[in-house]
């Protein structure tokens, strides 16, 4: 019997389950379980990696120097104030580290990413979940749940897996309310993705305010989940603190290299976009004619109802035994919905398909 004890709030974690797939398989596989990039890497970055690949054995620049600097380019904001990291799950490691410990609490929505809770816990705070409406965040529900041990709140902006968002009046008017002492981190994952013209991605609220994180990601629209590869803006003094408690190398050369040239890739994002677009509306018709309630996304995937949770599993094993794999949501609270990635249109017709299938049976 092992004499260590383990924290009581790190055993109470449950482990977060990636997307489903399978490997050594020589027939084809539909993975759109992990919300991943349907044209893999842009080409401009596959080469990028290439070059960086042989100078690996030189660490990399610690401070990402390159990449930040493009970053400030593309996205109007001042270089100073971003830091990168291991996929935007190391930024929001680095925050619950820094400000949330133990006696402490950190809040997110009902359905909220389940990064929020597993990082909270993983440093000793207490995840405390709002209520939402409609599967939508819930300002007022999460207002309600702020106290004196509120240190951050976690909004997936758009959530995942419920793929719905507030517009940027809606987070301005609930900023206004929280207190300044508790940080907001606007996670944006999914920010290329949304079509709404009163959506903000938050940095021009990071700008105004400083107790407002914007978390971004290189592992959806840039198809780099494999890289791991994120990245934060915040004020100047967050990112000190941040600075100070990361690995000195937390973003290796090769994903440094590959941001960069992503970046520069105008084409592959507007075609990435658009395709998204395309099949969002393509899947939510076609899964709303086939009798499914879809609730409307503005994420690269959507949830479709099942009606029940023994209909919802047993589509996913019937897909998933025609190597299609979709996520099943039942640890966000959704065991009677499936979370479908938008793939490539043939992958989408395929999956159609199988579902109609399995809907007949
Ligand atoms: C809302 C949200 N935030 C953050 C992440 C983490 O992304 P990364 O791959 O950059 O760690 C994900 C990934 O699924 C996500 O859905």
């Amino acid at each position: 019997m092992a004499q260590f004890q383990t924290k009581k709030t790190i055993l109470d974690i449950a482990p977060y389950v990636p997307g489903e797939s399978k490997s050594g398989s020589s027939e084809r596989l539909i993975k759109i379980s992990s919300n991943e990039g349907p044209f893999g890497p842009s080409p401009l970055a596959v080469k990028a990696m290439q070059e960086a690949a042989s100078d690996a054995h030189r660490y990399p620049d610690g401070d990402a120097t390159a990449l930040r600097q493009k970053l400030a380019e593309k996205n109007n904001i001042d270089f100073k104030n971003i830091i990168c990291g291991a996929g935007s799950d190391n930024i929001i490691e680095l925050l619950c580290q820094a400000y949330a410990g133990e006696g402490d609490e950190v809040l997110y929505s009902q359905h909220g990413f389940l990064m929020y809770p597993i990082s909270a816990m993983a440093f000793g705070a207490t995840p405390v979940s709002a209520q939402e409406k409609d599967l939508t965040a819930d300002p007022q529900a999460l207002l309600d749940k702020v106290n004196d041990k509120t240190k951050i709140v976690f909004l997936a902006n758009p959530n995942n897996p419920t793929g719905t968002y507030w517009t940027r009046d809606q987070v301005t008017a609930f900023h206004a309310q929280l207190p300044e002492n508790v940080i907001l981190v606007l996670d944006s994952a999914y920010a290329e993705f949304v079509d709404d013209p009163n959506y903000t991605a938050g940095h021009d609220l990071v700008e105004q305010h400083d107790n407002i994180v914007v978390t971004r990601t290189f592992s959806k629209l840039y198809g780099l989940g494999g890289l791991r590869l994120g990245w934060g803006h915040a004020c100047d003094e967050i990112i000190d603190i941040l600075n100070r408690i990361r690995s000195p190398f937390n973003v290796n050369a090769i994903a440094q290299a590959a941001g960069v040239a992503s970046l520069e890739d105008d084409a592959f994002v507007e075609k990435s976009i658009s395709h998204n677009k395309e099949m969002r509306h393509l899947m939510t018709k076609e899964l709303s004619d086939l009798g499914l309630s879809v609730v409307p996304s503005q994420g690269n995937f959507i949830i479709a109802d099942f009606g029940d949770e023994a209909r919802a599993e047993g589509c996913r094993q019937f897909l998933k035994e025609r190597n299609i794999f979709v996520r099943q949501i039942g640890g966000y609270g959704l065991p009677t919905y499936l979370r479908i990635s938008m793939g490539l249109k043939d992958e989408m017709e395929l999956a159609l398909e199988a579902i109609s299938a399995y809907l007949k049976t």
